[in-house]
Order: structure tokens, then sequence, then C-alpha cells
């Protein structure tokens, strides 16, 4: 399937079977705004707990926080969020549609990368089992000059950015002959900068209300709180402090459905660390998040660093892991190595010491920093997608099935009565009432037992266990499992260790060792 199709089947796919729906689409929706369903809130909770046991419960050195949304206007001034949070825009003269300058050049990249790709297919084809990939592309005169191509372009436009040279941008995007995507026109503005943050206002009166601002990132929140948590949590240099929550940010593109939203939640742990550390912990906490993303199994050639060369002005280090989401490769998590930017600037803002006393080297200082960021909806769109698959099997028909990683999957088990009749129910209802205490189980009575498997399978279930007349001689069921659709013969007393040594959060994390 194209990527383009297979993407639309993503957002059908997630609205058809309960798991995200437009946000007040009885009013025709709100752009890049959505919620999450019933099915779809469990997976983010699951998401959300498998971050959090990774982070806060297995490491003794990290503590969790919830800090909240509203915060004193002055931490933006301090970030350098009201002063430097912006994107570059553009808009088009004719359609009157708005852009994002650096976008509209990466977009234009993007292409050139799919002609390189479209290279490495056509010599595939051509040499066979012998085609070594890593040789073609560093030898091949074509593909060497479509990268030399993307090179240039970024570049410019990377320091054109760094220096604000917008008009620089915008000649760019003359010179590349690139057109509104919609219309075709190139009939564009200048470029401006505009502020992504959300503002709002605390107060009864207009007289005396404070502007405010919804929180852009939830790192802040942790900064203003590291004295609070240290002396509290008696914690040691180096320690983390993790927290999950909302964010919200006013993007001028927000589209590719939940991949780029306006109120979405963030997963992030800022490590405190003694100054001339960080690089071994920058490549510690790069290594770590890594092998938790690979502990999904959701294919380790669909990760991949992306090494930033323009830092923030606040790093000293940064990369992105990207996954390949069904529109390419895109950044899912960032790892920042932030010196001692926030504290100081917290310090300098509130005239009070941010610092840290190591009582072995008998002095104070400011901790460095190194970030650990994940977008929440953005890993929830990576599992869900790759887990979206059509099957067909042996008797050519297709099957609609979501692998969702079992530990993550909103429901762990559907029990199914054979008929409705016998007592068979009244057994399943029976199972359910047992096996509750401890997953997520439905019950399902409707429809021959093979459309249940198929509507179960569609909806990322694991297991499906089904109850029929030999269960009234034997007290046994049928257990299938999704993925391979293996159909087992178990006591109903051994279903909870069937289903938990599968499920078990332990069982994945263990994963990363
Ligand atoms: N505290 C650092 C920070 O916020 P960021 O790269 O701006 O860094 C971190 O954001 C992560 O948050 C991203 O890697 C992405 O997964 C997620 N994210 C950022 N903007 C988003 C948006 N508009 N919609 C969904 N997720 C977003």
């Amino acid at each position: 399937m194209a990527n383009e199709d297979q993407f639309k089947k993503v957002i059908s796919h997630a609205k058809e079977y309960g798991y995200v729906f437009q946000s007040s689409e009885i009013y025709d929706g709100l752009s890049a705004v959505y919620d999450y369903a019933q099915n779809g809130a469990e997976l983010k909770k699951n998401i959300r707990d498998y971050w959090w046991k990774a982070m806060v419960q297995m490491n003794e050195n990290i503590v969790g926080i919830d800090a909240a949304i509203f915060m004193h206007p002055t931490t933006w001034k301090a970030s350098g969020h009201v002063d430097a949070f912006s994107d570059p825009l553009i808009d088009n003269k004719d359609s009157k549609k708005r852009y994002r300058a650096d976008v509209l050049v990466e977009d234009y990249c993007a292409k050139i990368e799919k002609k390189i790709e479209k290279e490495v297919k056509k010599a595939e084809k051509r040499f066979g089992d012998a085609f070594n990939k890593e040789e073609f592309v560093s030898t091949n005169g074509r593909v060497l000059g479509y990268q030399e191509k993307i090179d240039i372009i970024l570049k410019r436009l990377g320091q054109s950015l760094e220096k604000e040279d917008l008009a620089d941008v915008k000649a760019l995007i003359e010179e590349l002959e690139i057109a509104d995507p919609l219309t075709g026109s190139r009939n564009w503005t200048d470029v401006k900068q505009f502020n992504l943050m959300f503002g709002t206002k605390l107060g009864a009166s207009a007289e005396t209300a404070m502007d405010l601002y919804l929180r852009p990132e939830t790192a802040q929140g942790i900064f203003v709180n590291f004295l609070n948590v240290q002396k509290t949590g008696r914690m040691k240099i180096p320690f983390g402090i993790a927290q999950t929550g909302k964010a919200f940010r006013n993007e001028i593109v927000a589209r590719q459905f939940i991949f780029r939203m306006r109120e979405f939640e963030q997963m992030e742990m800022q490590f405190f660390i003694k100054p001339g550390t960080q690089k071994e912990w920058f490549e510690h906490w790069k290594a770590h998040r890594m092998k938790w993303h690979l502990s999904l199994g959701m294919g380790n050639d669909n990760y991949r660093f992306h090494d930033h060369e323009k830092l923030a002005h606040y790093a000293d280090a940064a990369t992105d892991i990207e996954f390949k989401f069904p529109f390419g490769f895109k950044e899912l998590e960032g790892i920042h190595s932030r010196t001692d930017f926030d504290l100081k600037q917290h310090e300098e803002f509130s005239s009070k010491k941010l610092q840290y006393f190591d009582h072995e080297a008998n002095a104070s200082y400011t901790p460095y920093v190194l970030e650990t960021s994940i977008g929440l909806d953005r890993m929830f769109l990576a599992v869900f997608s790759n887990a979206l698959r059509d099957e067909t099997l042996d008797d050519g028909s297709v099957r609609t099935v979501l692998k969702l990683p079992a530990v993550l999957a909103p429901t762990k088990a559907a029990v199914l009565p054979l008929v409705k009749k016998d007592g068979l129910p009244e057994i399943a209802r029976q199972i359910i009432d047992d096996l509750k205490w401890d997953f997520n189980v439905i019950y399902d009575e409707k429809d021959a037992v093979g459309r249940r498997y198929r509507r179960q399978d569609a909806a990322g279930t694991p297991f499906c266990i089904t109850v029929d007349h030999d269960t009234l001689k034997d007290n046994t069921v049928t257990i299938r499992h999704r993925d391979t659709m293996e159909q087992q013969r178990v006591k109903i007393e051994d279903l909870r260790d069937i289903i938990k040594k599968e499920v078990d959060v332990k069982h994945w994390l263990q994963k990363m060792k």
C-alpha cells in the first residue's frame, strides 16, 4: 500500500475502532485538536505507564512530579519562550494559506530524498542479492548529486534561520520555485516570525487580570521545582525529575493527524548532573532511550538517530530519535544536553539561588541538565501506525489486524461464548469477573465466532478466549493468539498466568537489559 493510502487507513481505523476522534466533531471539528476515545485513552495510558515505569520506577535516582499547566509568566521570559519560541511563517497571497517557511523547504528536500529512494529501489532490482546499499549510495553519481543538493539547501536554510535572515529564507523559497502545495501559486509574502505560545488571562476583572501562557513544554515546571524536589527528596546528583502532562503550541502548520497538534502531551525527564559530565550522560541517555523504544519490538530498522548540527542556544549536544512514520522518518523524541542554561536563567529572573551543595566537594554549583523529551501522542501514532497491517491468509482472504505490543493493548482479552445459550454466557461472565481484577477484558457474544475474532484482531486485542460445550465437561477453553492466530486448549484456571506472561510490563522492560 502506498504510504499516503496507509496513512489514510491509519486515520480512519483510529476512528472506526474507537481510538481517536476529531475534537468537537459535531461542530465540524477544531483544526489539529483531537480526542482520545475509549480504546485510545487506554492505549495512551498504557504508553504513559510504560514510560513512567521505565523512567521513575526502575531508576532509584529519578522521581516524578505533576506540575501545574499555568506558571508565573516570568517563567517564560526566563526560559526564552517569550522572545524566541517562534516559527518562521509565510503566507501565500493567492490562496491565503499560511505555511512554515522552513517546512516548505524541508518538504522540497524530502521530495529529492524520494528520488534517491527510487534510485536505490531500481538498483536493488537490477543487482538482486549482490546489491550493497551502502556502497551504492556512496558511489552512484546521480544519488550523490541529489544528496549534495539536499545538503546545500539545508545548510543555507540552517544558516539563514540562525542569523534570523528571513529575507534569505524567502529568497531560497523563490530560487527553488517552491509553490503552494495546494494551489501551485508562487505568490508569497515576506517571511515573519510567529510566537507559538497561547496566551490567556488569570483573574476575575479585566483591569487586574494577569496575562498568562499555557505551557508550551512541561520542562519548565521541573526546572522551577528543582530545589524543592532535591531538598524534600534528599536527592543527590546525579538525579532526575520526570513528569508527563499537557503542553500547548499554536502550530502554524498543524497536520499529519496527531503528529503535530495544538494541544498535546509530553513525557519529559530532566537529569541533573555535575558540570563536565554532560558528554557521558548524553551518550548514556541516548542509548537508554533507544533501548526503551526497541523493547517494544516495533522493528529496529524503524528507528534512527538524527544528531543536530545546528544547536539551540542553550544546548551543547542534541539528537532526535526518529521513527519511520507512514509519511517517512520524523522526530519522535528529543535528547538535549541543556547545560546550566535554564537553572541560571531562573536564578537570574527570580533572584533565588538554584544551586546544589556537593558535600563531597564542599562546594555549591549550578547543575547541568540532560533532557529526554518525547511526545505521548507522537508515540501513540508510532505504535498505532506500525501495528496496523493487512495480512493475506492462506485461504487468500485478507484480515486487518492491529498488532499492538501486548503490553500496550487497551483490552488484553475478549471472552466469547460460542453460542448465547446452554450456560456458555454464564461461564464467560465468570471468567470475565475473575480476570478483570488483573486485566482489561471484554465480553462479546454478537455474530459468528470467526467474525468476532476478526473484530478483536482489528481492535488490537491480543487474546480471544472461547467458551464452548467442552468447557461444560472439562473446564477448558480455547485461547486464540491474535498475531499467530494459533489456538490452544487450556484450563480456565491457567488463563491468568498465560495472559500475564505476555502482557506483563516486567516481561517487556526486561528486554532493555
Ligand atoms: N522540552 C523540550 C521540548 O519541548 P521539543 O522538541 O519542542 O522539545 C519534544 O518537543 C517532543 O514533544 C517532540 O520530540 C515531539 O515528540 C513532541 N511534540 C512537540 N511538538 C508537538 C506537537 N505540536 N504535537 C505533538 N507532539 C509534539
